[in-house]
């Protein structure tokens, strides 16, 4: 696209939107241009860029008319907390923002919410507290948007009980690149009308439509909640006990791992202080029940577990304070090792077979001499290697990825389990999809979108 024809637009999208919700200059809109992705990796932004802030449905439509009329690629934008550069504005192009589109009505009766995609994470869970019900997944920063968390059907911590962002969804209002709006699903628990375009839609990235809308599933608050923390010496000792602790019939909220390094090192990063301090392996369970009886059952069955799978200790958090720090050191470990970060990868396999997928990841680092960190959500199987500076050189850092990614495939995995493809893990698609099932996909996008304006990244 010629830049002329994105600034013939302008006055239009002014129209709109109106003056002050359309953005020129660079460095106002410096934070819309990167996500969370670590610098090495991360794509660059277009340089001529414009930034508008819709307040309705409605003009999201307009805006879409216009820019596929002149066939100027637009990128949705939510909390920009994403991991593979998905909403980068990687062409020249408009940069949509929902921010201005945050209201959230809470449904008691359904135990559902109606969101616009533009509210946070944290407003969520506010306005599900403030109405005596559960938001129960944490997929990390709680600045995320609720349009990017469906957009990239978001995982986080908390999905053993209930699932990812993709369980949660239950309807959908989404503008498509060529203006029309679409109510998908809606407040039933049930529906079964043909093909399923809200699925299809959740989890893509932005690039079949812009999602401006949603009603989410909520659950009833739970009475009482604790968190264990559990020192392991030995890393196969905290993973055998995962598969015992879910076979056993307790439904933990969370079951992650972590190794002392990295997760004293968020706590120093946070000056804040970690519970544990012996134990290289560490497993963090959540727990939540409508008693204190039950959930102090559960620990007790997961103790027992544990003990006899030479755990050093149970670490008991029963304060709403104390269980917050833990969640919060924890989901900062990504933030501080982020400076000295090459890629973060987030493979999943399996549950069952997540010790030896750590175990390849120990002999590839040992095989490039680097220390690979690594943790995750063991419940889920899905891990996050980080891949650090002292690989020397980003031929170095590819060819340990692309090795990570062999073995998680070797092992029934996949390349990525909760950050999505986004922009930087497209060119590995080939070693998951087939080229039929490669086509498909292409197909789906050009009937969403025939102009290839939204979100455009090739495939
Ligand atoms: C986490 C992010 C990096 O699990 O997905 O902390
Ligand atoms: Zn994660």
């Amino acid at each position: 696209m010629p830049s002329s024809t994105l600034n013939t637009v302008i006055e239009d999208l002014k129209g709109i939107v109106g003056e002050r919700w359309v953005i020129t200059q660079r460095e106002l809109m410096e934070s819309y241009l990167r996500d969370e992705t670590p610098d090495p990796v991360r794509p660059k932004p277009a340089e001529n860029l414009v930034l508008v802030k819709p307040s309705s449905t409605e003009e999201v439509s307009l805006i879409l008319k216009i820019a596929n009329d002149r066939r100027i690629p637009v990128f949705p934008v939510g909390g920009r907390t994403g991991l593979v550069g998905g909403s980068v504005p990687t062409e020249p192009g408009i940069i949509l923002s929902l921010e201005r589109m945050n209201r959230i009505e809470v449904d008691r009766d359904n135990l559902m919410a109606v969101a616009e995609a533009g509210a946070t994470l944290g407003e969520l869970i506010k306005a599900a507290e403030d109405a005596g019900l559960f938001f129960p997944p944490h997929p990390g920063d709680e600045g995320a948007q609720i349009g990017g968390l469906i957009a990239t059907n978001a995982g986080g911590a908390r999905a053993i009980k209930y699932g990812v962002m993709r369980n949660y969804v239950r309807g959908l209002e989404v503008v498509l690149p060529t203006s029309e709006v679409l109510w998908l699903g809606g407040k039933t628990l049930k529906n079964n009308v043909g093909y399923d375009l809200m699925q299809l839609i959740i989890g893509s990235e932005g690039t079949l439509c812009v999602i401006t809308k949603a009603v989410i599933r909520l659950f009833p608050k739970s009475k009482y909640m604790v968190t264990l923390v559990i020192p392991f010496n030995k890393r196969s000792d905290a993973l055998k006990s995962v598969p015992a602790i879910l076979r056993s019939g307790v439904m933990p909220l969370a079951v992650e791992y972590v190794q002392i390094n990295e997760v004293l090192e968020a706590a120093r990063h946070l000056n804040e202080s970690w519970p544990v301090q012996r134990g290289f392996a560490q497993l963090i369970i959540i727990l939540d029940g409508m008693s204190q009886e039950e959930v102090l059952g559960a620990c007790e069955e997961i103790s027992k577990i544990c003990e006899a799978n030479n755990a050093l200790d149970i670490f008991l958090a029963e304060t709403s304070e104390e269980q917050s720090r833990i969640l919060r050191i924890r989901s900062n470990i990504y933030t501080a090792l982020k400076p000295n970060m090459v890629d973060i990868l987030d493979v999943t396999v399996p549950p069952s077979r997540l010790e030896e997928l750590m175990d390849e990841v120990d002999a590839i680092g040992s095989k490039y001499g680097v220390y690979l960190p690594a943790y995750g959500h063991a419940g889920d199987g899905n891990l996050h290697v980080h891949i650090m500076k002292d690989a020397g050189n980003e031929h170095v850092a590819k060819k340990i990825k692309d090795e990570i990614y062999e073995e998680a495939i070797r092992l029934g995995g996949t390349i990525t389990g909760e950050h999505g493809l986004g922009k930087i893990r497209l060119e590995n698609l080939q070693m998951v999809l087939s080229e039929k099932h490669l086509d498909l996909l292409r197909s789906i996008k050009r009937v969403f979108d025939p102009n290839n304006i939204l979100n455009p990244r090739g495939l």
